[in-house]
């Protein structure tokens, strides 16, 4: 079976710092691959380099077997692929109804028109349960509202591959369930997703494989548990001291618990992390 994504040596450069280098990942049709690494580990540009904001040095791009290495972004969403923004950019301007019809209007199921595109959104909006705030401009929406617009506008362009940067930041635990629901029943319908996330207890959650990346490299992929309870990946996240001292606790205590909490994670900007 040809996989929905592909990604070959995957590599960019910014002057001397390899942001991303040699990242080779495949996700296949209803599976979910959860990217997670430390801050500045080149998780949102590894998605940059797909959904073509940035152009590879090196490496390639396969949207269900089609070479799309460096192709603009419209191309890309041309062939389903769509994405959020780790930073959420809405048209200040516009509606929550009309911010979502955009993605449509470009994207294959608007066809150009307004009409059509707006009744998209209109089911996008009632699936994400955002039709009571479709007429609110982004400004007056709350975080987990805002959040699940960036989501509405990326699941307006019909995706079989879907790109989630950060998603989840800023939510508490409660508003946080709906929003893995939502990725569970994606999942379930065919799509390939990619969810990068700081929010731990989320990659256990919804992920079939986790890609641990550092300084722009894979530092080890496989199943959420294994990946979690690695030592290198502790060591990535938490520093060297943190990990030497959690070991020495495991060792006092007698146990061998699982060594990554639930939560961890360096936190994006602006993050509230709710206790969990
Ligand atoms: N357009 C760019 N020009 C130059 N450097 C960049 C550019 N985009 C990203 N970088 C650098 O590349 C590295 C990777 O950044 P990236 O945003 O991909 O990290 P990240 O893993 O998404 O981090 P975070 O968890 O904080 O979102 C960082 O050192 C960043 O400063
Ligand atoms: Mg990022």
């Amino acid at each position: 079976m040809t996989a929905a994504l592909e990604t070959r040596d995957l590599s960019v450069r910014f002057g001397g710092l390899k942001a991303v280098d040699g990242i080779s990942v495949t996700v296949e049709d209803g599976r979910v691959l959860g990217v997670i690494g430390p801050n500045g580990a080149g998780k949102s540009t590894f998605i940059n380099l797909i959904t073509g904001q940035i152009r590879p040095t090196r490496g390639k791009v396969l949207v269900a077997g089609r070479d799309l290495t460096g192709a603009k972004p419209w191309k890309i969403a041309a062939a389903r692929v769509a994405r959020t923004f780790q930073i959420n950019k809405p048209f200040r301007g516009l509606s929550v109804r009309d911010n979502v019809a955009i993605g449509a209007m470009f994207g294959a199921p608007g066809g150009g028109s307004v009409a059509k595109a707006r009744g998209v959104a209109d089911e996008v909006l009632e699936r994400l349960g955002l039709s009571g705030v479709a007429e609110l401009g982004p400004t007056e929406l709350s975080v987990a509202h805002a959040q699940r617009l960036e989501v509405a506008k990326a699941l307006a362009l019909r995706p079989r591959v879907l790109f989630l940067d950060e998603a989840m930041a800023g939510l508490r635990p409660a508003e946080m369930e709906p929003q893995l629901e939502l990725i569970r029943e994606l999942r379930r319908e065919g799509l390939a997703i990619v969810v990068v996330e700081h929010v731990m207890r989320a990659i256990r959650s919804v992920c079939d494989t986790v890609l641990v990346m550092q300084e722009g490299r894979e530092l080890l992929t496989g199943p959420p548990d294994e990946v979690l309870a690695d030592e290198r990946v502790i060591t990535a996240y938490l520093g060297q001291r943190y990990a030497e001292r959690q070991r020495a606790e495991r060792a006092e205590a007698g146990g061998s618990g699982p060594a990554v909490a639930d939560q961890v994670g360096p936190r994006p900007e602006g993050e509230t992390r709710a206790p969990g």
